[in-house]
């Protein structure tokens, strides 16, 4: 019954694709398709990554799915309709927003990521609940795609955004995947290792992509080895990935990439790059910190040589 129960929520999800494509293509997807081409996402690019559009009304989905025989617990527990106590009439989650598809290690549609055409709508970008299909934590957008890309190239790249993830693959890094709009989390990171012993983490060169990479420092700890680490590629000038493809090209992205830095680097950056150490004191309590954030690595040999490498910089600092 439960299977049954999947493949039957997997087949909505597919028709919801569909739907999402076609309405894309149709008269209400003019704005959409608009401005998916002032972002440089080509009609084959939309092809590619199953990109559609949700109609600015509320029961657009609904009425269609309802015309291929899906009830409506169906659409419900596939996490597309807005229900409640409070809501007399269960409606579209998704309005007139640009649909991206996001799906399973095997390809199949498991969850949307909406972005909003609206600049004053409340969330720029909304993604499915969490489901029996999909547990966004425990997934990467782009995964089905990345995996195969990420043998051929040995490695893989995290990114933040679905564009980012897209404007990569342009570019020919296939190799690219994103969490969900998470905080990168372990059941993610494991992900990436599967993949690759050094996957690069390139998020966005603002604060808050600073912030996220700075955090996935503390996921990646524990478990980091030898021959099992993290890197990180720091963009220029604030920009995102598909920023930085879209001004200066492949080339310019090989180069950040190229210039990833090792998580030594980045975890010694995080606890240094502000605050006064100028007092033996201040330097104390800075030793004490790094030894701190070093404590749970559990690979004792890894722990021994991040304390001497943490060591050697407070030396010379
Ligand atoms: N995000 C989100 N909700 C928001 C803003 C961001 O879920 N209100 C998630 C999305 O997955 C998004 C990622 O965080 O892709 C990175 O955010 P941001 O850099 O703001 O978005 P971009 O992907 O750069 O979006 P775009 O280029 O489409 O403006
Ligand atoms: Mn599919
Ligand atoms: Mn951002
Ligand atoms: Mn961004
Ligand atoms: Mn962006």
């Amino acid at each position: 019954r439960r299977e049954e129960q999947r493949a039957s929520l997997h087949e909505v999800m597919e028709l919801a694709a569909t739907f999402f494509q076609s309405r894309l293509q149709a008269r209400e997807g003019a704005a959409a398709r608009g401005y998916l081409a002032d972002r440089g996402l080509t009609p084959a690019i939309q092809a590619e990554f199953g990109i559609g559009y949700s109609p600015n009304e509320k029961f657009a989905l609904r009425d269609h799915l309802a015309g291929k025989g899906v009830d409506r617990d169906a659409m419900i527990e596939a996490g597309l309709l807005i229900h409640g106590e409070d809501i007399q009439v269960p409606y579209d989650r998704f309005r007139d927003r640009i649909m991206f598809p996001i799906h399973d290690v095997r390809g199949k549609v498991i969850a949307f990521g909406g972005r909003a055409m609206d600049k004053e709508a409340s969330a720029k970008y909304l993604n499915s609940p969490e489901t029996s299909l999909f547990h966004k934590g425990a997934c990467l957008y782009n995964h089905h795609r990345a995996r195969k890309a990420a043998h051929e190239k040995g490695g893989v790249i995290a990114v933040e955004g679905y564009v980012d993830v897209i404007m990569m693959s342009v570019a020919g890094f296939g190799h690219t995947v994103a969490p969900l709009g998470t905080a990168l989390t372990e059941d993610q990171l494991n992900l990436l290792w599967r993949m690759s012993e050094e996957p690069v983490l390139c998020f966005d060169g603002d604060k808050a992509g600073r912030r996220a990479a700075y955090r996935a420092v503390d996921v990646a700890l524990p478990q980091i080895g030898p021959g099992k680490t993290l890197k990180f590629a720091l963009l220029p000038g604030g920009q995102d990935p598909d920023e930085l493809v879209r001004s200066s090209g492949a080339t310019a992205v090989s180069e950040v990439l190229q210039g990833a830095l090792p998580l030594s680097d980045i975890l010694w950056e995080r606890e240094t790059q502000s605050g006064d150490f100028s007092t033996p004191e201040r330097r104390a309590a800075l030793e004490r910190k790094l030894m701190d954030a070093l404590a749970p690595i559990r690979d004792e040999t890894v722990r021994r040589h991040y304390r001497a490498d943490m060591d050697n910089r407070l030396r010379s600092f």
